[in-house]
């Protein structure tokens, strides 16, 4: 039996098959034949910062309005525990999937401020997770703020997160960073343990028809992969931070790609979201006879294999590619192979 085990974030885990952040967390039931699949961790959907501070608005409102009568006046709706819901039931799941289930829970705290949200991170631990994804989707709009200036708000972030946690932190950023390599540096010694790659951007479409700017939230393909496991391979062996995949990553072919990058695990949310369970079976099986087919007696001897550090021809990942398919492509066509 060919082994799978990968270390993450400090955590030892049985196999690089984790279920990324998605509603599937937020049933116990769904989690637990996560688990039976043979997820080997569970990232658990995010507790944003936007519904934290609506929460702990509505309980300083009703407070107030509380203490000065105004509610019994105006008929106020409710008690206070109709304002602390998402919060608390949050942490109340934490709580309970630690308790139903044996792998760890990595908790997902998503925001874009430092501030007192942050201080959900230490909730978190003492509700039991055993690690924490923070998802810092900021979406850069203004031209009058810099690159570094946005590096900074995530620096800060961490930093501030790290105050407040012991347990491991990992990051999940956006492709659009220019010197990514650099930056996870920066993030690494802010205080991070990892960083999954990338966040997806759902942009809104155009609707024609109507002259309006439609949300859309397509599930992915294995083709988003290709742009993850680039980056993993850059970034194997020059930082000292666990490595992992979130996107495009749906058969065991892809898991194998993205470990051979040097990914410590792989998450998967689309394919099972479309597949269920099952899909974590598949992947899993699809490795375990990869590996034995190929007589590697472990992942971890794969790990990072044709990553730029240890791939033979390590330009492959850099700009050279790009001129030698150009370049080669433009040969097909003026010989009408094109
Ligand atoms: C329906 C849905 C809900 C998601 N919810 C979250 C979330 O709460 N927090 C988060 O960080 N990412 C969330 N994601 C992003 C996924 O965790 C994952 O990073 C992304 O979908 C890329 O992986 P995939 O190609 O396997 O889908 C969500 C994605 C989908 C499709």
């Amino acid at each position: 039996m060919v082994d799978l085990s990968t270390e993450y974030l400090g955590l030892k885990l049985a196999n690089p098959v984790v279920p990324s952040a998605s509603p599937l967390s937020r049933s116990l039931d769904t989690a637990k034949r996560l688990e039976d699949a043979g997820a080997s961790a569970l990232v658990m959907y995010s507790l944003f910062e936007e519904d934290v501070e609506r929460s702990e608005a509505s309980i300083s409102d009703y407070l107030h309005h509380h203490e000065t009568g105004y509610a019994e006046m105006v008929g106020y709706p409710g008690d206070v525990h109709d304002f602390s819901t998402l919060a608390d039931d949050y942490l109340g799941q934490v709580f309970a999937l630690k308790q139903a289930l044996d792998i760890p829970i990595i908790a997902s705290l998503n925001g874009v401020t430092p501030g007192g949200w942050v201080e959900y991170g230490s909730m978190l631990q003492e509700s039991g997770a055993d690690a924490l994804e923070l998802n810092i989707y900021y979406v850069a709009a203004s031209p009058d703020q810099s690159s570094d200036v946005i590096e900074q708000l995530y620096i800060d972030i961490v930093t501030e997160m790290r105050h407040q946690i012991s347990m491991p932190l990992t990051v999940k950023l956006f492709s659009q960073f220019s010197a990514l390599p650099h930056f996870v540096r920066r993030l690494e010694q802010a205080g991070a343990n990892g960083v999954a790659l990338f966040n997806r951007f759902f942009q809104p479409d155009i609707d024609l028809r109507n002259l309006s700017v439609v949300p859309t939230l397509a599930l992915s393909s294995s083709k988003e992969l290709l742009l993850r496991s680039h980056w993993i391979a850059m970034l194997y062996g020059r930082v000292n931070v666990s490595l992992a995949v979130t996107g495009g990553v749906h058969t065991s072919e892809d898991a194998l790609k993205a470990v051979l990058a040097g990914a410590d695990v792989t998450h998967l949310c689309s394919a099972l979201l479309r597949r269920g369970p099952d899909a974590v079976t598949e992947v899993l099986k699809g490795i375990q006879q990869w590996l034995e087919a190929h007589d590697y007696a472990s992942l971890e001897e794969i790990k990072g294999l044709l990553s730029q550090k240890d791939v033979p021809d390590p330009k492959v990942y850099e700009r050279a590619n790009y001129v030698h398919l150009l370049q080669n492509y433009a040969r097909q066509v003026k010989s009408g192979k094109g």
